[in-house]
């Protein structure tokens, strides 16, 4: 399956690498950086690409755009990972509608589109007869959108708690065991690279409450939106707060939640059991689903990183391509 690749960032990056690396029957044709573009319909060059845009800033020729990729490039499925724009969602809205205007399937990881249009471009994606995946704008590498959608088939969802925001976790998780400052765990996220690239997104629990909109929205076709959720980050929390839940056996976590029986639709720092399924530490991620059938399930792993995310845009081609004859 050909592949048209927007967005050279750490997932970009790391998406194009596995699949370089790795011998998945996908093959990139068309490749953009936000500062040019590359396109072959019989495979690009990716290693010297990459090289190339180490040694000069961007992958391939200034005259070619992202919009030109889109549109000009021979492909069957647009992987789209330019940056989240929560507030508007563009660009990226209107490159994944470019991309499905041509008939092609989107997995993008991009949170801005899917929490503001995703009904609109689900339909669009309907219409054109192709698929749009966004199994990594979620808890990065947990495969929480295809456990949903098979795994857990036919099972009602009740409720799901989680810790959507590995920079928060690591953060809490470095004050209580570490007694780091707020400050200086902070900068230790953003210096691993999994901080937003505006951290209040992160601290303030924007980034946490986007994920939950989007969960909502697709486990219960709700058309939540960010105003919806009732936030409140970890950045007032002090060094206090955390000794005082020690004290008591206890811990400090953000906490997504969605209850619809309760209309709970919040995401809050929550005083819990060190021994909860939900602490987990450092920058992992944790979702609790109760269901009807199978009750509790709790999935744990990475909620970032370059490679963590790669893993689950190429299961999401991979779905498409199993599924989607004539396309592969
Ligand atoms: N800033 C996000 C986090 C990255 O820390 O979880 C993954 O969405």
């Amino acid at each position: 399956m050909k592949i048209a690749l927007i967005g050279l960032g750490s997932v970009g990056r790391g998406v194009a690498e596995m699949i370089t690396k790795k011998d998945l029957g996908l093959t990139i044709t068309g490749l953009a950086d936000s500062k040019s573009g590359a396109m072959d319909p019989k495979g690009l060059d990716i290693p010297t690409l990459l090289t190339h845009k180490k040694k000069n800033g961007h992958c391939g020729d200034p005259d070619i755009s992202t919009l030109d990729i889109i549109k000009k490039a021979d492909y069957d499925a647009l992987v789209e990972v330019t940056p989240t724009n929560a507030l508007s969602g563009e660009p990226a809205i209107g490159y994944i509608k470019a991309a499905l205007a041509r008939k092609k399937h989107v997995v993008t990881s991009n949170k801005g589109p899917i929490a503001l249009a995703n009904k609109e471009l689900r339909t669009m994606a309907q219409e054109n007869g192709v698929a749009l995946r966004y199994e990594a704008t979620v808890a990065g590498a947990i495969p929480i959108m295809h456990t949903l959608e098979h795994g857990l088939a036919g099972n009602d969802i009740l409720a799901l708690y989680g810790v959507l925001n590995g920079t928060c976790n690591y953060i809490l998780t470095r004050m209580a065991d570490e007694g780091l400052t707020y400050e200086q765990a902070l900068m230790e996220a953003r210096e691993m690279g999994y901080a937003e690239a505006d951290p209040t997104y992160d601290v303030k629990g924007i980034d946490a409450s986007i994920k939950l909109v989007i969960l909502a929205n697709n486990i219960w076709g709700h058309d939540v939106r960010l105003t919806d959720v009732d936030c409140t980050g970890i950045d007032l929390l002090t060094p206090d707060a955390l000794r005082l839940a020690d004290d008591e056996g206890c811990t400090i976590r953000l906490i997504a939640e969605a209850i619809p029986r309760k209309n709970i639709l919040r995401v809050s720092p929550r005083i819990i059991e060190k021994s909860h399924p939900l602490v987990v530490d450092g920058t992992l991620n944790a979702l609790t689903l109760e269901t009807d059938m199978a009750k509790e399930i709790t999935l744990i792993g990475r909620g970032a990183g370059s490679v963590e995310t790669a893993s689950a845009i190429i299961g999401d081609l991979l779905y498409i391509k199993d599924r989607y004859d004539g396309s592969a």
